[in-house]
C-alpha cells in the first residue's frame, strides 16, 4: 500500500499500544478486548483514530498470544488504516520501541508519531488535531489535564517526601506525539542505558534532553480503562458523549434509506416521519391507532414483512410507542399494568425480534427509547421506570449479540420533551422548559446511521448540555 502524506510531505502514524495484559484489572482478557457498548475498548479507539483525516497509516503493537483474536476482530470489522499488527514487548517501552521500528527508514525523517494506549477509547479528534498541529512547532508532544488531587511524593516506606506545587502539576495522558528520527534516538540511547526505567516515551526525551516537549490540553473523559471501576465509568461516559452525535453522520444520511417507525403518529413518532421524509427518508409509519399495536408480535412482523414487499429492504428501525400511567403500585388496576409493560417492554422486545433478520440483511440500525428515570424508579412511576430500565439493559445485550453482523442498537433518552403523552400526565409546562419532538427526531435519525452500538444517547436542550 503506497502511503500518502500530509501537504508538508509528513505522513503521521499512529501507533496503538494494546500488548498490555491488564493483571490490574483482575480479568483474565486483557482490558483492551473488554466490551463496552457493543464493542471492544480497542476496537472504539481505533474507530477514532480510522476517522482523523490526519492520521495516514495505524500500527497495532500486540501481544503474541491476543495477535490470532486482533486479526479475528479485524476481519470482523475492518480498519482500513491499519497496516501492520507488531509484536510487543515486556514492557510499554519495548512495545514502543516496536512501532517506532516498524517506520520505514525512507520515511523517516518526514514521520511524525503518535503514540496511543489501546485503553484510552474517549480520546478526542480535537486531541489529535491539536498533537499533530504542535509536531509542526515542536519535537515532541504530550497530551495532560490538570491535577486535582494533590500528589505527595513518598519513599519506600511509605512517608511523604515531597509535595510539589500542585499548580505546576498536570496528569498525562496520550498520544505522545513525536517526530519520529527524534523518538528513534532517545530508543537507542536507551538501550546502552542500564538505569532507563520509564513509563512513558516523553520521559526518554526528557532524560536524554532531547529537545522541549510541548503540552497539548487533554479531556478527562481520556481515561485509561484500568481498574474494573473504570468500566462503570467509560460505560456513563458513552451515555453522556453527545460529541458522538455532533460529530456523527448528518440528517441527510437518512436519504433513500427504508425506515419503519412504530409509535408513528403522535409526539416523537410523528416527528420522525417528517424529519425523515424532510430529508429523503423513505419512511413508513405505523402505530396502535391504524391497526398495528407493538404488543402484538404477529402484527409488528406483518407491518415490517409488507415494508419489505414494498421497498426491497430495510434499513432501520424505530419503536417510539410507549404507555405512561401513574400510581402507587398497589393502588392499580392489574389489566392496566399489564398493558404498561405488554407496550413498554414487551413491544420493544416484539419490534427487535421481527426487525432483526431484515436488519442483518442491510447492517441496518434500530433505535429504541429509554426515559432518565431509567437510573432510578421514581414513585408513582415505577411500572414506567422499570420498563425503561429494562430497556437499557435490553439494548446492551442486543448489542453484544447482534455486533457480529453489524446491526448497532441504541436507547434514545430524552429528557422532558413536549409530546401528547407529557400535557396528558403533567399539564401545561413553560415550552422553554421543553426538548421539541423534532430535537429528539434528529438525534434519533443521527444514531440510526451512527456506527456505536449498546449506547445510552441522552438528548438535552442545547442550552441544558453538559
Ligand atoms: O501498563 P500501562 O497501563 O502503562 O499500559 C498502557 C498501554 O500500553 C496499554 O494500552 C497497554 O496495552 C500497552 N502496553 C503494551 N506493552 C506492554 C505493556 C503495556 O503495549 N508490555
Amino acid at each position: 500500500m503506497s502511503t500518502s502524506t500530509s501537504n508538508n510531505g509528513t505522513t503521521n502514524y499512529a501507533v496503538i499500544l494494546a500488548a498490555g495484559s491488564g493483571e490490574r484489572m483482575g480479568f483474565s482478557t486483557p482490558k483492551q478486548f473488554l466490551k463496552l457498548a457493543g464493542r471492544t475498548v480497542i476496537e472504539h479507539t481505533l474507530a477514532v483514530f480510522q476517522a482523523h483525516p490526519q492520521i495516514h497509516e495505524i500500527f497495532i503493537v500486540v501481544s503474541a498470544k491476543d495477535r490470532l483474536y486482533l486479526e479475528e476482530l479485524l476481519l470482523k470489522n475492518p480498519v482500513p488504516k491499519v497496516t501492520k499488527l507488531l509484536n510487543g514487548g515486556a514492557t510499554r517501552k519495548d512495545s514502543s520501541w516496536a512501532g517506532i521500528c516498524a517506520v520505514p527508514s525512507d520515511r523517516l525523517p518526514n514521520a511524525n508519531l503518535l503514540m496511543h494506549d489501546a485503553v484510552r477509547p474517549f480520546v478526542t479528534r480535537r486531541i489529535i488535531s491539536e498533537t499533530i498541529d504542535a509536531l509542526g512547532r515542536h519535537a515532541a508532544v504530550d497530551v495532560a489535564v490538570p491535577a486535582v488531587d494533590t500528589i505527595v511524593s513518598v519513599d519506600g516506606e511509605d512517608f511523604i517526601r515531597d509535595i510539589p506545587d500542585r499548580s505546576a502539576l498536570r496528569r498525562g495522558q496520550t498520544p505522545q506525539g513525536f517526530r519520529a528520527a527524534v523518538l528513534k534516538k532517545a530508543h537507542e540511547l536507551s538501550h546502552g542505558d542500564p538505569h532507563c526505567e520509564v513509563t512513558d516515551d516523553c520521559k526518554l526525551i526528557l532524560n536524554y534532553n532531547l529537545g522541549d516537549i510541548y503540552v497539548v490540553r487533554g479531556e478527562e473523559k481520556n481515561i485509561k480503562i484500568t481498574y474494573p471501576e473504570d468500566l462503570f465509568l467509560a460505560d456513563k461516559i458513552f451515555q453522556v458523549n453527545s460529541s458522538t452525535l455532533e460529530d456523527g453522520p448528518p440528517l441527510r444520511r437518512v436519504q433513500d434509506k427504508v425506515v419503519a417507525v412504530f409509535g408513528a403518529t403522535k409526539g416523537i413518532g410523528e416527528a420522525l416521519m417528517f424529519l425523515g421524509r424532510e430529508y429523503g427518508g423513505r419512511m413508513h409509519g405505523f402505530a396502535a391507532s391504524t391497526g398495528c399495536d407493538v404488543s402484538d408480535a404477529e402484527a409488528v412482523e406483518r407491518a415490517l414483512a409488507g415494508v419489505l414487499q414494498a421497498e426491497g429492504r430495510i434499513d432501520a428501525v424505530v419503536n417510539t410507542a410507549g404507555v405512561l400511567r401513574s400510581g402507587r403500585l398497589a393502588d392499580r388496576d392489574p389489566a392496566d399494568i399489564e398493558r404498561e409493560i405488554a407496550v413498554n417492554y414487551l413491544g420493544s422486545i416484539n419490534v427487535v425480534r421481527a426487525a432483526l433478520p431484515h436488519l442483518e440483511a442491510t447492517r441496518g440500525g434500530i433505535c429504541l427509547f429509554t426515559s432518565s428515570s431509567f437510573t432510578r424508579g421514581r414513585s408513582l412511576y415505577s411500572v414506567y421506570s422499570s420498563t425503561k430500565a429494562a430497556i437499557v439493559n435490553l439494548v446492551q445485550g442486543i448489542a453484544e449479540e447482534t455486533a457480529p453482523q453489524g446491526v448497532r442498537i441504541n436507547a434514545i433518552n430524552p429528557e422532558r420533551t413536549a409530546t401528547p403523552m407529557r400535557v396528558e400526565n403533567f399539564g401545561p409546562e413553560p415550552p422553554e422548559s421543553l426538548l421539541t419532538a423534532r430535537e429528539v427526531a434528529e438525534a434519533t435519525i443521527k444514531t440510526l446511521f451512527a456506527d456505536f452500538s449498546g449506547t445510552v444517547v441522552d438528548v438535552r436542550r442545547k442550552s441544558a448540555t453538559l
